[in-house]
């Protein structure tokens, strides 16, 4: 019998790999999904098949985390031995202009959820999507026993989250574990976070369809890791004998200004940073000859706009993994330079470019079969097994 897995989130960055995974592990996977009028699966649709079929393992159902009589009627008909509740309004600058949706979704989505294991009654095991926004104003490096301080109505949201799930833990012995992940990405990454928006404007740039990239704080660092490696711990953590939290990250931090660097310049651009605080510009130096024709030397290709800035920003993320390594075994894979070069990769080829390459062979090198939005990474699925 196949082990059936619910997942909140599932048409997002990381819904979408865990599912790849959880299918590669012979799961029958339950997504929730929203309804909308536009198609919203474009993550999973190359691992969806008819349900009619037989062999189907992947089953949506549409509902809302802000619909608890829909979440108790899912999680009591599909009876999920495990729940992986990663769905959320997850962006951070949002929040600060949604701050009461945010609470309702992201914060009392997850108590809704909480609600229907325990009153459905069935036995379960759930996974939590904290985040290293729970940190926020606390030193680096961060770890299980650094205090939180959120700064965001997202990272307050999370706190709130965070906390119900240890309450059920420990008020109604759920089986019950906060994966806090630092900052992780991939071509699937949502375009408006800020790794993604720099790799799709690199490209739109080399292409000749934008002029300039508008951006926030260039100085605020992050601890940037590899999504489809960070899925995997999701899945270990509900694997392990006892539910516990636990820090993900790769334990190296880089400011925005060095993940543009390291890209513009896998892409054969040299970039000079002139000015100081809102007058910073980011201009082109140097690029290897045939690069595009459209640029020149001298050209501005970074403007800082400061609608970009959030009240209250979160300057230093950076993971101390050493409970992780030591109880779950966990190394990271994909280092910084490597997840640029994917990204880079994919977006050059989005736009009808050619790419160096060096993304997916460093991929393929690691293990990870494809990394783009209509191939699985796992060789069991891209056979149809
Ligand atoms: P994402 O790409 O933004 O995906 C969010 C998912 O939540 C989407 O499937 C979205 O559906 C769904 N969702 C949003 N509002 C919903 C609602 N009202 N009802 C039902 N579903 C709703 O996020 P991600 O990067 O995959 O992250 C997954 C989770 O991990 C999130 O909870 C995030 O806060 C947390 N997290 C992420 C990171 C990171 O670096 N990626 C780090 C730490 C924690 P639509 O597709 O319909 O919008
Ligand atoms: N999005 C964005 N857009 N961020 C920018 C920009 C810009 O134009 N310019 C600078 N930044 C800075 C932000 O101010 C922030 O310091 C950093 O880049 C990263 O921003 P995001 O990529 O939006 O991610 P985040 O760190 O705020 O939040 C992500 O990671 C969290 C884990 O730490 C999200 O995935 C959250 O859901 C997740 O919990």
């Amino acid at each position: 019998m196949n082990k059936r897995a619910l997942i909140t989130g599932i048409t997002g960055q990381d819904g979408s790999y865990l599912s790849e995974f959880l299918l590669s592990k012979d799961y029958e996977i339950h997504g929730l999904i929203r309804r909308a009028s536009t198609f919203n699966t474009g993550r999973i649709d190359h691992i969806y098949t008819d349900p009619h079929l037989s062999g189907a393992r992947l089953f949506l159902h549409h509902g809302d985390l802000s619909d608890p009589g829909q979440l108790t009627d899912l999680i009591y008909n599909v009876q999920p031995e495990e729940i992986y509740h990663l769905g959320a309004q997850s962006h951070v600058r949002v929040s600060f202009d949604a701050p009461e949706y945010t609470g309702d979704i992201t914060g009392l989505g997850t108590t809704r959820l909480l609600e229907a294991i325990r009153r459905s009654g069935i036995k379960t095991k759930y996974y939590q999507a904290s985040s290293s926004e729970l940190f926020g104003a606390s030193h680096p490096p961060q770890n299980e026993q650094t205090p939180f301080y959120p700064r965001s109505p997202y990272a307050a949201s999370k706190l709130y989250a965070y906390w119900m799930t240890v309450n059920y833990r420990e008020g109604y012995n759920l089986f019950a574990c906060n994966g806090i992940l630092f900052n992780h990405e991939s071509p699937r990454r949502g375009e408006t976070f800020v790794t993604r928006k720099i790799t799709r404007a690199l490209a739109n740039i080399l292409s000749g369809n934008q002029k300039e990239l508008y951006i926030g704080n260039l100085e605020s660092k992050r601890d940037w890791g590899f999504a489809p490696e960070y899925v995997e711990m999701m899945w270990l953590m509900l694997n392990q004998e006892k539910p516990n939290d636990y820090v993900v990250g790769t334990g190296v931090s880089y400011s925005v200004k060095d993940f543009i660097n390291t890209a513009f310049s896998y892409a054969g651009l040299e970039i000079e940073w002139r000015g100081t605080d809102i007058e910073t510009k980011g201009i082109l130096k140097s690029m290897d000859t045939k690069v595009s024709a459209s640029l020149k030397t001298g050209n501005v290709l970074i403007v800082i706009d400061p609608r970009y800035f959030r009240p209250t920003e979160v300057n230093f993320l950076q993971a101390d993994i050493s409970k992780a390594k030591r109880e779950l075994g966990w190394e990271p894979r994909i280092h910084f330079s490597e997840l640029v070069k994917v990204m880079v990769d994919y977006d050059l080829k989005m736009v009808g470019l050619g790419c160096p390459g060096e993304g997916a062979a460093a991929c393929k090198a690691k293990g990870f079969g494809y990394t783009d939005h209509s191939t699985s990474l796992y060789e069991k699925v891209r056979q149809g097994q």
